[in-house]
């Protein structure tokens, strides 16, 4: 498949008839993965709160959905403020009465070095990548409780497993995002909520292409297995399936979707 087909593919799935009727609060739902999330949630029959700190985003991918026959609302909030998020989550509640699933794509990624980078630096990092996943997932859980299909989603990295140069406080911020979901996996399978976190390869959405020239991009994709990179709405599959149903006895894994980069010992097959 190529990009074209990718994002033309129709996201209206297995989970279809499982999703029916559950409600999303997508935080990080004004651009790439999370916006893609956001729209194949609502294509196979959710309600989706899109959130993010780009309101103005926010409320064109709602818009988008309910363009498409979707139900969706857009609030505007900073993931790492507790009040911005009870705000939401009031929102939620006022429109569409419950709250089962909350799926989380917002980061921060300040490039630096480690002996570059200022505490300020390191510190707003952690904030939105870690505070930010505990306080909404925190402040959702009374309303989860209450649902029989309730599933948290966080993503985090390829960088929270792997380290590399000048990514600042990126990787570590993401590998604590990784035990902080499986930790809260643990804590909240006695109130029937899952937990899970994705792990995401090189993906083509506005954060990668903010981040890494073009033209490392393409070069990049010419050295991965499958010789291309991810597109937004391959991540929004395996997202939206774990928030359905579907994976009822998936909880605090941790499943990387990344055309195989983290497993393979070369990029290529010998001689290629
Ligand atoms: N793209 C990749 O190759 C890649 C690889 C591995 C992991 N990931 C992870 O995948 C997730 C989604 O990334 P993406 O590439 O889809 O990024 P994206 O296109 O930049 O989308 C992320 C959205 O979250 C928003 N956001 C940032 N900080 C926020 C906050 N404090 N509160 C609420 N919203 C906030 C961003 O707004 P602003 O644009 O204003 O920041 C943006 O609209 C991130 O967690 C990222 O770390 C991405």
């Amino acid at each position: 498949m190529n990009a074209e087909s990718i994002k033309t593919h129709p996201r209206d799935w297995m989970v279809h008839s499982r999703i029916n009727g559950l409600t999303a609060l997508v935080v990080g739902a004004g651009s790439g993965m999370g916006e893609a999330s956001a729209k194949a949630f609502a294509a196979n029959g959710g309600a989706v709160v899109v959130a993010d700190l780009r309101a103005g985003e926010a409320e064109r991918v709602a818009a988008e959905i309910a363009s498409q026959g979707g139900q969706a609302i857009s609030v505007g909030l900073d993931v790492s403020k507790q009040a911005d998020i009870d705000a939401a989550i009031d929102r939620t509640i006022r429109k569409f009465g419950k709250l089962d699933v909350v799926i989380n794509t917002a980061a921060l990624v300040r490039p630096a070095m480690l002996e570059d980078v200022s505490l300020d630096q390191w510190r707003a990092g952690f904030q939105v990548n870690v505070d930010g996943a505990l306080m909404v997932a925190r402040s959702a859980l009374p309303w989860l409780k209450e649902s029989p299909h309730a599933a948290i989603v966080n993503t985090a990295s390829l960088a929270g497993v792997h380290g590399y140069s000048q990514g600042g406080a990126y990787g570590p911020s993401k590998a604590a995002l990784i035990t902080l979901s499986r930790q809260m996996a643990h804590e909240w399978a006695a109130y029937g909520v899952r937990v899970n976190v994705v792990l995401p390869g090189v993906i083509d959405t506005p954060m990668a292409r903010g981040s890494v020239p073009q033209e490392l991009l393409d070069q990049l994709a010419t050295m991965l297995p499958m010789s291309r990179v991810g597109q937004p709405e391959e991540v929004a599959d395996l997202i939206v399936y774990l928030a359905s149903p579907a994976a009822g006895y998936i909880t605090a894994q941790a499943i990387a979707c990344d055309g195989g980069m983290s497993h393979m010992m070369f990029a290529k097959p010998m001689g290629k």
